[in-house]
């Protein structure tokens, strides 16, 4: 009891941060790594509740106009809590520090920190200067990948862990900010991934993520390895049941990639391969750097490989100049794939971008009727693809206990879906199989099956 007692009062006494993740899983990823940070500088522990943070960090995404407006709404409302409490911090990080440097103080003169991508490991010294009243604090510099030279061993505990072996693009699709807000690419040394996912392992990691804007553009040169070779090392760890991989692009898909699909069972039966637009002159137009047919070849080879294997993708619609006709080309190519599932967005002009400089000739309903017409074929693929997994038996990694339903369990397929089925405790963070039973919108139910 004595012990209950003191561990509450220690934890009232420490310092809280909030943190609020924008974007992709890239995003999620350092926001862990944010926490972890200020958790081994400064003693920090996570709060879901910004109106008791001590500090408050946003961890931004730029890639959309709505997704950086987006932190500027937020800014705006978290105004009050720092007139409530005027030694709370307020730091913001990610794309859009990047992409509006000082703007922001000029937007929100009451933020205290401004950092990037490349510069989170920074954060608990700018805290420290901010803690002596210094105001106005920013570095979003692009320090090569140092980063991850200062990141404490990962605390993230449970089944599913994700690694980042690439950080930046040097891509330059004429739409996109990524490589303007996280820079260059450069892969980190197999060596440091390899001593994170046994780290991982230790936490209890059965799956390995591997991340990166251009994943299979990994490369390190100390021991020429690529992500094949990365994939075929962690395969070799004992407690590693899958693997799996994102985002990768089409123009990088090597013989060798196409050999782990063939070779490495644990490699999972899941490729998600944007193709942004099935229109050969708007994919030129988006410096894609391939052709529908060549997307089209790649998805036909790994199908031959692994006939089941699940795809998924994005979609741009109403990117400078589509036609009626380049719009047919991409719902042809959605007709003859057939995606498992996708994302799809409307272009967004974003700045100092080469496609920011094209004429932006489609009008907003245009946009909205070729997204509707998109998103309404995809979704009748994935729900018939939902639908084909009934009966099946698929393995199932157990995660957690389902959300709304507590005597039931949560778990992946190696497609990621969601499945939820009755289980028992001890077979959290093993690969069980489950029967499907019913597909419903966002996940699975299923039964145990012996
Ligand atoms: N407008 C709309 N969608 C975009 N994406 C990237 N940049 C833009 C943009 N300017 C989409 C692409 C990419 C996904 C992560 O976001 O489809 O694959
Ligand atoms: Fe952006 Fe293209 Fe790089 Fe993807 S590959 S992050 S869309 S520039």
């Amino acid at each position: 009891m004595q012990l209950t007692v003191n561990s509450t009062a220690l934890k009232n006494m420490q310092k809280k941060v909030f943190i609020k993740s924008f974007g992709c899983q890239m995003n999620e990823y350092d926001s862990a790594k944010i926490a972890d940070l200020l958790a081994m500088a400064h003693g920090f522990i996570t709060t879901e509740n910004p109106d008791n943070a001590d500090l408050i960090v946003l961890n931004t995404c730029s890639i959309r106009e709505k997704a950086s407006e987006k932190v500027f709404s937020d800014l705006g409302r978290l105004r009050s809590l720092k007139k409530k409490n005027p030694n709370l911090i307020l730091a913001v990080g990610g794309c859009v520090s990047v992409q509006e440097q000082t703007n922001i103080f000029q937007r929100a003169p009451y933020v205290n920190i401004v950092f990037g991508p490349q510069t989170l490991h920074r954060l608990p010294k700018m805290y420290e200067r901010a803690c002596k009243k210094e105001k106005r604090i920013i570095d979003t510099s692009s320090p090569q990948i140092e980063k991850f030279d200062y990141l404490p061993p990962p605390s993230q505990t449970g089944p599913i862990a994700y690694v980042s072996i690439i950080e930046g693009c040097n891509k330059f699709c004429s739409y996109c900010i990524v490589p303007y807000t996280r820079g260059r690419e450069v892969s980190r040394k197999m060596d440091d991934i390899i001593s994170e996912v046994k780290n991982l392992i230790a936490k209890g990691a059965k799956e390995i993520n591997l991340l990166g804007q251009t994943v299979n553009a990994y490369y390190d040169s100390t021991n020429n390895s690529n992500l094949s070779t990365l994939i075929h090392e962690i395969a070799k760890m004992v407690d590693i049941k899958r693997i799996r991989f994102t985002t990768s692009h089409p123009a990088e898909f090597t013989d060798d990639l196409f050999n782990v699909f063939a070779n490495e069972p644990k490699l999972v039966n899941h490729i998600h391969l944007p193709v942004q637009s099935g229109s050969n002159r708007i994919l030129k137009l988006m410096r894609r750097g391939y052709t529908s047919e060549e997307y089209q070849d790649i998805i036909t080879k790994l199908r031959k490989i692994r006939p089941n294997i699940v795809v998924s993708t994005d979609f741009i619609v109403g990117f400078p100049t589509e036609t009626d006709e380049d719009f047919a080309a991409t719902m042809d190519i959605v007709q003859k794939i057939n995606f498992d599932a996708s994302f799809t967005f409307i272009y967004s002009p974003r700045p100092n971008t080469p496609a920011a400089k094209m004429e932006d000739n489609i009008t907003l309903s245009q946009k909205k009727e070729r997204l509707s017409i998109l998103q309404n074929q995809l979704g009748i693929q994935t729900r018939q693809h939902s639908k084909n997994m009934i009966g099946t038996i698929q393995k199932i990694l157990v995660t957690d206990h389902a959300k709304k339903y507590p005597d039931q369990f949560s778990g992946r397929t190696e497609s990621n879906r969601i499945v939820n089925f009755i289980g028992s405790e001890n077979i959290l963070g093993k690969i069980v199989g489950v029967k499907i039973t019913e597909a419903l919108t966002n996940s699975l139910r299923g039964e145990l099956y012996e």
